[in-house]
């Protein structure tokens, strides 16, 4: 059967993962292509690592391993920014297909990557990126390609979704359930960037050039992530009938708009996504012709991750084998840019710490009157004797700006105690 060479850089979480999964997928890959994939080279940081057997003795210099003949497929699993563009652009230049599970890279880098890649005409692929197990870019290139898209929404922060999990069916803490999360590979190397919602909005940038062929500046994405959300919240949101989920939001408005954020956001109890549990992600989607469609399955782990990245591999070679130029990326869109993120128009949570006063109540919802933004329920629990009591409200649908301007007029009242936190509603209709 005829082999192909992989060089595979970057043999952390994930790539000690592949090699573990690559022999049991090898078979099947071989009877449904007539191909088998080979590890000829494995650059890391420290070949002198202690670590599992590997299939070859591993090397520092990656330039090599790109330049090795008997490598025909580069594998880049390094992360990070500076180095994983330099080896993107050096695979490209060797005229080489990259596969890569780096989101990091092509949502803050892709501006610079993909015209490169299209001007070589070699292919990326890239569906580990995004949303681990679940092939949601294929689905987006292939299965959706004739429907206009009316918006996307995800939970594709896997770490961020055990960890929320495990605060509301287990009670943990938010810091036990982070290293439970990093125990078993869900989370970056740096976890700031899951629980900051960093690597949510790397996912949602690569959704929505998939989905819409704009690829936002990344600088200008409102990102919001977990670390503000407490267990009160989390008991909060399920009396008044909703989970607190870390929720990506991509929709078109007008023409030439999009609105991307990322935010924990409270989901109806009832709504499919709210039961969608540990390190699951789910995505949902709106086509014009295939109406709502949603996507739900391990969104993190190394076997996980495995599968995106051979079902990547699978895919390169069979391009190479019929020596077909492999996905197109989509042409950039110079039209559409990012909507203001003050003219963003949501439904909100919002929980204010205040003194446990007669009249409080009042001057409060005053206040959000005052700005216009109508209130859907009030949650005050018995004063705990404490001083201090939190007044939570689920808000009607109003302008960013205007709940903004109400927040900094209740943290000015003189019974207010703490600064307010802010959480989006979605009813995902
Ligand atoms: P990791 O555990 O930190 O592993 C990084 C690997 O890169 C290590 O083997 C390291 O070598 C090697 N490396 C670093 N600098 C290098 C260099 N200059 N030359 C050669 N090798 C170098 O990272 P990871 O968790 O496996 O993540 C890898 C990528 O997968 C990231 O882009 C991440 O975002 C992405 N990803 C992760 C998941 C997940 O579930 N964890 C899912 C999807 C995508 P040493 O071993 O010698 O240190
Ligand atoms: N750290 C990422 C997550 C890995 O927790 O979702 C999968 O991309």
């Amino acid at each position: 059967m005829k082999k192909i060479g992989i060089g595979l850089i970057g043999c952390g979480t994930v790539g000690s993962g592949l090699i573990r999964n690559l022999p049991k997928a090898d078979a099947l890959i071989g009877q449904r292509l007539g191909v088998q994939l080979e590890i000829k080279s494995i650059a890391v940081r420290d070949p002198a690592k202690s670590r599992d057997p590997l299939p070859t003795k591993p090397i520092q210099d990656w330039k090599k391993l790109i330049a090795d003949p008997a490598v025909q497929i580069v594998v880049e699993l390094v992360g990070g920014l500076d180095e994983a563009f330099q080896i993107a652009e050096a695979t490209l230049h060797a005229k080489k297909p990259l596969v890569t599970a780096n989101k990091a890279l092509l949502a803050e880098r892709g501006q610079e990557l993909i015209p490169l890649a299209q001007k070589s005409g070699v292919p990326i692929y890239f569906e580990a990126s995004v949303a681990g197990g679940i092939p949601v870019l294929k689905a987006l290139r292939e299965g959706l390609v004739a429907n206009q898209l009316l918006g996307l929404h995800g939970i594709i922060n896997g770490t961020s979704n055990y960890i929320l999990s495990r605060m509301a069916e287990a009670g943990s803490d938010f810091a036990t359930a982070l290293q439970q999360a990093k125990d078993l590979g869900y989370a970056e190397a740096d976890d700031r960037l899951d629980v900051d919602g960093v690597d949510a909005a790397h996912k949602a940038a690569i959704l929505c050039f998939l989905a819409y062929g704009f690829l936002p500046k990344f600088s200008e994405i409102p990102i919001e992530g977990i670390r503000k959300i407490q267990s009160q919240d989390v008991g909060f949101a399920s009396q008044l009938g909703y989970a607190i989920k870390l929720l990506a939001m991509i929709r078109p408005v007008g023409t030439d708009q999009i609105e991307v954020r990322v935010a924990p956001t409270l989901l109806p109890l009832r709504h499919p996504m709210a039961s969608v549990h540990g390190a699951f992600n789910a995505v949902g989607l709106i086509g014009n012709l295939s109406g709502p469609v949603q996507f739900t399955g391990r969104g993190a782990g190394p076997d996980a991750t495995s599968s995106a990245l051979l079902a990547d591999l699978a895919e390169a070679v069979k391009n190479l084998r019929d020596h077909s130029p492999g996905p197109a990326l989509p042409k950039p869109s110079a039209k559409m840019k990012l909507i203001d993120r003050n003219a963003s128009v949501g439904r909100f949570y919002v929980r204010i710490e205040v003194e446990d006063r007669p009249g409080v109540l009042a001057q409060v919802a005053g206040i959000f009157g005052t700005e216009k933004i109508g209130i859907s329920s009030v949650l005050q629990p018995e004063g705990r004797g404490a001083g201090s009591v939190p007044l939570v409200f689920l808000l009607e649908s109003a302008p960013a700006s205007s709940l903004q301007r109400a927040v900094d007029l209740i943290s000015k009242l003189p019974n207010t105690r703490a600064p307010a936190t802010i959480l989006r509603v979605e009813d995902l209709t």
